[in-house]
C-alpha cells in the first residue's frame, strides 16, 4: 500500500503539509470509571490512525477515507452530525476548535475568533488506519486526535495535550452522540512507550508507570462482536451511576463525587440496579489503586487477580460483558500461564485482555480459537500488542 502522504499527493495534487499518527489505546484497569471520577491505567499501542493534510483556500473541508473508499465535502462553517460517522469525528474537533468556550472545556483560554480566522479557509485530509472497528481500541479517539493534533500543529493553535483531549471528549459527546470519558483520547494524546499511565480522573493528574513485562505479553483476544446497544448502555450506565450518587449525596452532604463514597453508604442508600452499578464503582476505583502499588511492586500475580475482579464486577455489577466475552475470559481463568485476563473498554462486544506468558502465547491461541470457533461459531482475531508513543507527527 501507498504511503499517506502519496495518496494525498494524488489525491488533491499538492503535498500534504503535515502527517499525524495517533495510536489506539488499551486499559490495563480501571474500567468506567472515567467518567465517575476515578481512576484508569491506559497505554496507547501499535495501532494507529494516520492523518495527512494539507491547507485549501475555498472555505472548504475535503475528506477522503482511503480505506473506505470514501469522499466527503463539507463547507466549513455551520458544521452538524452527518449520517456518515467517520466525517462526524473530523467535523467534530473542528467544531470544538472553533466553539471550545461555548462547549464548556473550561481551562481553554484560546480566542476562538482568532481560530477561526485561522481555519476558515478549509483545507483537505486523508485518513487511513489498522486500528479494528468496534473492537474497543478505540479508533474514533484516535481520529479525532489526530485531527486535532494535525490542525493545532498546521495552524498554531497552541492547544496542550490535556486541551485536545477535552475537546476531543466534547466533539465525541456533540458529534457521536456518545456521552464517553476521556480515557481514550487521554490515552491516545499522552501514551508513552512501555509505560502506562494512571490518570486521576477527577483532577487530571497522572504518573506513568513503567510495564516491563520481561516473561509476559499483553494479547487481546476480539470477539469479533460489535454491539448495536453498546452506545446506547452505555449513556444508560452513565445515567444509572448519577442517579446513584445524588441519592447518597440527599444523605451525606459531605459526598461530592463517587472518590468519597465509601461501600457502606452504598450499602445503606441504594437497591437494585443503581445499587449495583455503584457497588462496582466503588470498588473498581479502590481496586485501581491497589492495583498501582502491585504494579510499582513488580507483584503481576496479584495484578492479574485483580483484572479477574474487575471482569467479574463488569459482568455480574454493572452488565456490560456479553456471553462471547465471558466465555474468553472463563476459558483462561484457570489457566497457570495466564496471570490476568477481563474484558476491556466499553462492552457488549469487543476484545478481552489477557497477560500471557510468552512461552504459552501460541499454544493459548491455538486452543482457545478453537474453542471459540466452537462455541460461538466465530473466527477469534488476536493482537499481541506493545505499549507506544501517543500522537506524534511523522517525519
Ligand atoms: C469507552 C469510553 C471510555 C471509558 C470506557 C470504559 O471506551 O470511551 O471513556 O468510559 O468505555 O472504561
Amino acid at each position: 500500500m501507498l504511503a499517506i502522504g502519496s495518496q494525498f499527493s494524488n489525491h488533491f495534487n499538492q503535498k500534504p503539509s503535515l502527517v499525524v499518527k495517533s495510536p489506539g489505546r488499551i486499559n490495563l484497569i480501571g474500567e468506567h470509571t472515567d467518567y465517575n471520577h476515578g481512576f484508569v491505567l491506559p497505554a496507547a499501542i501499535d495501532k494507529y490512525i494516520e492523518v495527512a493534510i494539507g491547507k485549501r483556500t475555498d472555505g472548504a473541508i475535503h475528506m477522503v477515507a482511503l480505506d473506505l473508499g470514501e469522499t466527503i465535502i463539507l463547507p466549513i462553517h455551520n458544521l452538524t452530525p452527518q449520517a456518515t460517522q467517520w466525517v462526524n469525528y473530523i467535523i467534530g474537533v473542528v467544531d470544538q476548535v472553533f466553539n471550545s468556550k461555548e462547549n464548556n472545556v473550561d481551562s481553554i483560554e484560546n480566542n476562538t475568533t482568532l481560530n477561526e480566522t485561522k481555519l476558515v479557509a478549509g483545507f483537505n485530509i486523508c485518513v487511513q488506519g489498522n486500528i479494528p472497528l468496534g473492537a474497543g481500541l478505540s479508533s474514533s479517539a484516535a481520529l479525532e486526535c489526530a485531527v486535532l493534533f494535525a490542525l493545532n500543529e498546521l495552524y498554531d493553535l497552541s492547544f496542550s495535550r490535556m486541551q485536545m483531549a477535552l475537546m476531543a471528549q466534547a466533539a465525541e459527546h456533540r458529534f457521536a452522540g456518545v456521552k464517553c470519558g476521556i480515557m481514550d483520547m487521554f490515552a491516545s494524546l499522552h501514551g508513552q512507550k512501555n509505560k502506562a499511565i494512571l490518570l486521576d480522573c477527577d483532577s487530571l493528574a497522572f504518573t506513568y508507570y513503567p510495564i516491563e513485562l520481561k516473561d509476559y505479553s499483553i494479547v487481546l483476544f476480539d470477539t469479533q462482536i460489535k454491539h448495536a446497544l453498546a452506545s446506547s448502555e452505555y449513556n444508560t450506565r452513565r445515567l444509572e451511576c448519577e442517579q446513584g450518587l445524588k441519592i447518597i449525596q440527599e444523605k451525606y452532604a459531605s459526598v461530592k463525587t463517587f472518590r468519597d463514597i465509601s461501600i457502606e453508604q452504598v450499602e445503606a442508600c441504594l437497591v437494585s440496579k443503581i445499587y449495583q452499578r455503584c457497588k462496582y464503582v466503588v470498588e473498581e476505583i479502590a481496586r485501581v489503586q491497589l492495583a498501582v502499588q502491585d504494579l510499582a511492586k513488580g507483584d503481576m500475580q496479584a495484578f492479574g487477580k485483580k483484572m479477574f475482579e474487575t471482569h467479574a464486577g463488569l459482568s455480574n455489577l454493572y452488565e456490560v460483558s456479553c456471553p462471547e466475552l465471558d466465555f474468553l475470559v472463563e476459558a483462561v481463568a484457570n489457566n497457570e500461564n495466564v496471570l490476568g485476563a477481563r474484558m476491556m473498554g466499553g462492552g457488549f462486544g469487543g476484545c478481552t485482555i489477557n497477560i500471557i506468558k510468552n512461552t504459552a502465547v501460541e499454544e493459548i491461541i491455538k486452543a482457545l480459537s478453537a474453542k471459540y470457533n466452537q462455541a460461538m461459531h466465530k473466527e477469534l482475531s488476536y493482537y499481541i500488542t506493545s505499549i507506544e508513543d501517543g500522537t506524534h507527527l511523522v517525519a
